[in-house]
């Protein structure tokens, strides 16, 4: 069957098809423990089940417009006002179905054919697909000195005449990393000097640790006018408010770019779907508290998570700062990450997602959203399966593994 240049050149999510293997082995009653996933395990507001409740029992359910309900975009502005100090206007947001349709729209919108995209590596396993899906070429930088940030100068050695946007995404997936306030105000003054648009994908902004506070890129715009300005920042109610099925997420842009999008995204899918809108609204304008008891839980498993990695020996850990996520260096006992990945979940059924496809090799992704048992156990077995020292047996459960490998 013949299929478009297009669609032979986009690979699968690899985290969603992790996500499928890990589902369809536990259907099989294997022991599976899913140590990549990318989603926390706290149920969603309350504000937002009874908002998105209240509109299903009208049983008025209907188109909504292409850019997002007013309430929804009156509750984005207002987040925009206390958590980034920005007074913008119903033209300057869009709502899509999740913060990825934002950022595709936007692509959509900025990139002629081969015009480049610059993110740093490690990156988010999304960007360079996104990119080619909308005729740009992904430009990924990776630190000299092997860190998990680059610095302003590698950036700027990688634009050249064709690059059209940077992508920024702190705290990082899959590495956890803060970028430092710096780096971001060197990276906005670039992009402003450059002409360059500067994506700002702060989809886990408010998930910091250690007393750090989240980064307002405005902070160092020296554009005040947001017309004028070609930062765009990206959020969605995915992950702070446990909301990733509702696929919900917004872009903050000038009115010029918000308007074509909007133009995209009328023709691509319409407006979100009502019921999530009305969720996020709820949201948005419910209780919070619901945020800092899951930054919390977050930075207790991160801790226990750390400690366990850091007493496995020849295993090279970076404290994340942020997110549900780590990304340690497994490369002493072996380079290749996907082989290790699939390795572990053949030997003893611990998903983890290979570090190449964040463009990092050697590394292996370990989300720290599940639950303790999951996330102390889960490196039990990578250290059993990985230690040549350690004992011949393990039992899962009633189940007793026996090392046939050395
Ligand atoms: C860095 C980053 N940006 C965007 C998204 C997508 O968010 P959403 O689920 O709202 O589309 C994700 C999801 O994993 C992400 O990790």
């Amino acid at each position: 069957m013949s299929l478009s240049q297009l669609a032979r050149s986009i690979c699968e999510s690899p985290t969603l098809k992790l996500n499928e293997t890990a589902a369809l082995l536990r259907e099989k009653g294997e022991p599976v423990i899913h140590l990549g996933g990318g989603e926390p395990k706290s149920k969603c507001p309350i504000d937002a089940v009874v908002s998105c409740a209240n509109l299903l029992h009208t049983g008025d359910v209907k188109y909504t417009p292409a850019d997002g309900i007013p309430a929804l975009k009156k509750a984005i502005i207002r987040y925009t006002e206390e958590h980034y100090n920005r007074m913008v206007s119903a033209d300057n947001v869009i709502v899509s179905s999740g913060a990825k349709q934002s950022i595709m729209v936007l692509l959509h919108a900025i990139l002629d054919p081969k015009e480049e995209v610059i993110f740093p590596v490690p990156f988010w396993v999304s960007y360079p697909e996104m990119v080619k899906l909308a005729g740009g070429v992904p430009v990924p930088v990776a630190a000299r000195d092997g860190s998990f940030q680059p610095s302003v100068e590698e950036i700027a050695e990688a634009v050249g005449p064709y690059t059209k946007a940077i992508i920024l995404n702190s705290p990082n997936n899959p590495s956890g990393a803060v970028y430092s306030e710096e780096f971001v105000a060197g990276i906005v003054e670039l992009c402003e000097k450059r002409s360059l648009y500067l994506i700002m994908d702060d989809t886990y902004n408010r998930l910091i640790f250690d007393g750090r506070q989240p980064t307002n890129c405005y902070r160092y715009t020296g554009v005040h006018n947001i017309d004028s300005s070609k930062l765009v920042v990206i959020n969605c109610v995915s992950k702070m408010y446990a909301m990733t099925g509702f696929r919900i997420g917004w872009a903050v842009a000038s009115k010029t770019i918000v308007r074509a999008m909007t133009n995209i995204q009328s023709q691509e899918t319409s407006g979100p779907a009502a019921p999530s809108q009305w969720a996020a609204v709820g949201a948005l304008n419910g209780v919070q508290s619901s945020i800092e008891s899951l930054r919390l839980t977050l930075e207790n498993n991160r801790n226990v998570l750390i400690k366990h990695l850091q007493a496995f020996d020849g295993v090279k850990v970076t404290k994340p700062g942020g997110t549900f996520y780590s990304f340690p260096d497994f490369s002493a006992f072996e380079k290749d990450s996907q082989k290790l990945s699939r390795f572990l979940l053949e030997k003893v059924r611990v998903v983890t997602v290979p570090g190449r496809e964040f463009g990092m090799e050697g590394h292996l992704r370990i989300s720290f959203c599940g639950t303790m048992k999951e996330i102390t156990e889960g490196v039990d077995r990578i250290k059993w399966a990985l230690d040549p020292n350690a004992p011949n047996e393990l039992f899962l459960g009633d189940r007793k593994l026996v090392r046939d490998w050395r």
